[in-house]
């Protein structure tokens, strides 16, 4: 851990986590190629998965089984030197099944030009609300392509708790007026690679540089956690109590005065833009918003940060791509 965090923890009264105590699966018995199969390495005793982009394509993993809520975790170490224009992603989506209405929970990392940090968004659709994103921008604390960190997407009936590490970056409760904008149908759980030229690093200034391939997103560690649900049978076969019960009853499930904390230490330190405060784009803050006055204060330049301290490259929110899309551009 650099000086400066412990310092940073030290100061902020940054509170001690416990560990999640987490049962691990193999690659091949938690997930199944996607696309480009040939940029798919598997390793250590088959523990451990390389996703590569090449001028080729990029590629991508898809979990062999879908849920109905769930705790979806991996530890991963994003490709080094030269990365603008890349996209890692783990998220969990059902558009393949439900091409209209589709839920999706998204973790995305933007590469940058070389001496520039990765930074990641967060997001949230429900029964296909893709003209209301709930996008937030992070950086993160640490140099993610040096290390492997855990990230992880928690998802009940009743929140949503995306981690990095033991640190819960972001909660959405689940709120009535939000109705169908909550993800609740069954999902699969993804992670992918892949060219995104068009939008991700300066808005699209900084161009994948090829000249670098291949590009290396390294996934271990592999948590799926829920209710295994067929898609196509549909809910009212499938009875879900216990395996919920099960997630809700996890200690991580749960916002506690100590997690509230170090939330609130990351999002004040590291948030850069949140839908929430993006006054442009929602003169009604989202029904599931909660305002925080020391983030609106921060946020005050319609949901960006309004100091120039933020790695010199500030992204812009709203921009957006259907995951279908995305696979097509994948290329
Ligand atoms: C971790 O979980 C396993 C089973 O899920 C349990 O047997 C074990 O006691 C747990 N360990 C701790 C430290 O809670
Ligand atoms: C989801 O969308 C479908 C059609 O787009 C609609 O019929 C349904 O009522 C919506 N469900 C919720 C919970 O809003
Ligand atoms: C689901 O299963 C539990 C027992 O595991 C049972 O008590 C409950 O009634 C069932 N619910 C439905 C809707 O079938």
């Amino acid at each position: 851990m650099p000086s400066c965090l412990l310092f940073l923890l030290f100061i902020s009264g940054f509170p001690s986590s416990t560990a999640f105590n987490l049962t691990t699966l193999t690659f091949s018995r938690s997930f199944s190629p996607l696309f480009s199969d040939f940029n798919i390495k598997t390793s250590h005793h088959d523990k451990a998965v390389s996703l590569l982009l090449n001028r080729l394509s990029g590629s991508g993993i898809i979990s062999s089984d879908y849920y109905n809520y769930g705790f979806f975790s991996a530890s991963i170490k994003m490709p080094s030197r030269y990365t603008a224009g890349i996209v890692v992603a783990f998220y969990a989506s059902n558009v393949d099944t439900f091409e209209k209405n589709h839920d999706e929970l998204d973790i995305e990392f933007l590469g940058n030009v070389k001496g520039h940090a990765w930074r990641f968004q967060t997001n949230v659709y429900g029964n296909g609300s893709v003209s209301r994103g709930r996008e937030e921008r992070y950086r993160l604390w640490f140099d993610p392509s040096k290390v492997f960190h855990r990230y992880s997407i928690l998802w009940t009936p009743f929140n949503i708790i995306f981690y990095v590490d033991e640190i819960p970056i972001r909660h959405v409760g689940r709120h009535a007026g939000m109705q169908g904008d909550y993800p609740s149908k069954p999902m699969s759980v993804y992670a992918t690679i892949w060219d995104a030229s068009s939008w991700a690093t300066d808005g699209g200034k900084r161009k994948v540089d090829y000249r670098h391939e291949p590009f290396i997103a390294e996934f271990r560690d592999l948590v799926l956690q829920g209710c295994v649900v067929d898609p196509i049978d549909q809910l009212p076969s499938s009875n879900c109590t216990a395996e919920i019960a099960a997630l809700m009853a996890l200690d991580y499930s749960t916002i506690t005065a100590h997690r509230r904390k170090s939330m609130q230490w990351f999002r004040q330190k590291y948030m850069y833009y949140s839908y929430c405060y993006d006054n442009v784009r929602y003169p009604v803050p989202p029904p599931e918003c909660t305002d925080v006055p020391l983030e609106r204060e921060m946020l005050s330049n319609g949901g960006r940060r309004t100091e120039g301290k933020v790695s010199g490259r500030r992204g812009k929110g709203g921009e957006r791509r259907s995951k279908a899309a995305k696979h097509q551009t994948a290329r």
